[in-house]
């Protein structure tokens, strides 16, 4: 039913976490998957698996611009885009500095909007697919999170704009928003009993998620299953922003 099959897909940060998971679920589906990391250790598992990884900094631009070039050279079009890669950080709002401020918004949103901009300038006659990795953290606020809610709560926003700016092109644009997954992201929650027990009653699954939890909603938004979804969020939080 996903049709997914010879489908070119392309995941960024999709060397760990939520985005590993998620390539692997478009593997399965019989997608051709390109993945990148930040750097080649990230990537080197890799080799081998059938994936396709390349090295690309979110916050460079022309390096995903690059990847979706080669993918397109080799395949004919890149059906669909995944922006995953992120980055996280607990400091204080009072204590944030340029640099930090800076490092986060061009990995979050910049990096984001960069690769959605290469991709409609190369495939904008043949229409595409764009699944935006935002966050609940764009719906809610939390404590120590400040710099990191705005670039998710800016990426639902660019998702929704997106949408509607290139439909007319036969792109659509969607996000997902994962709730508290078992990554290397949350290991400042994990490390401390006292917080992750408050995040887990939280939740009313109680338990986090795992990073194959957000695969389904990948490879849904990737089908024509979702044809007629575009400008919109799915929340994968086990049902934390409900309660
Ligand atoms: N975990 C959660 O609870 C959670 C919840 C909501 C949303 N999210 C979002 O889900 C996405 C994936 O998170 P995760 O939990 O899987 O995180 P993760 O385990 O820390 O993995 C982050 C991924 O992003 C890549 N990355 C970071 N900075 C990059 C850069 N400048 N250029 C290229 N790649 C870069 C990393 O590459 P390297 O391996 O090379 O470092 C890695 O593949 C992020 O956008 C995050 O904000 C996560």
């Amino acid at each position: 039913m996903l049709a997914l099959e010879k489908k070119t897909v392309l995941v960024t940060g999709g060397s760990r976490g939520i985005g590993r998971a998620i390539a692997l679920g478009f593997q399965k589906a019989g997608a051709i998957v390109y993945a990148t990391g930040s750097k080649a250790e990230s990537i080197a598992w890799m080799e081998g698996s059938g994936i396709h990884g390349s090295i690309a900094d979110v916050r460079s631009p022309g390096a995903i611009d690059m990847i979706i070039k080669d993918i397109r050279s080799q395949n004919g079009r890149l059906d669909c885009l995944v922006n995953n890669a992120g980055v996280s950080s607990t400091t204080p709002a009072s204590r944030f500095t340029e640099d930090e401020m800076d490092a986060i918004i061009d990995t979050n949103f910049k990096g984001v909007f960069r690769a959605c901009q290469a991709y409609f300038n190369q495939q904008r006659k043949e229409g595409g697919n764009i699944i935006n990795v935002a966050s609940i953290l764009g719906l809610v606020g939390v404590p120590l999170a400040s710099i990191y809610c705005g670039t998710k709560g800016a990426v639902i926003q660019l998702t929704r704009s997106l949408a509607v700016e290139w439909v007319g092109s036969g792109f659509r644009v969607n996000a997902i928003c994962p709730g508290m997954i078992d990554t290397d992201m949350t290991d400042p929650i994990k490390s401390r009993d006292k917080v992750l027990e408050q995040v887990i009653a939280a939740i009313p699954m109680k338990r986090m998620g795992k990073p194959e939890d957000l695969s389904g909603a990948a490879l849904f938004l990737a089908s024509d299953l979702s044809s007629y979804m575009t400008g919109q969020l799915m929340v994968v939080d086990g049902g934390m922003t409900a309660a």
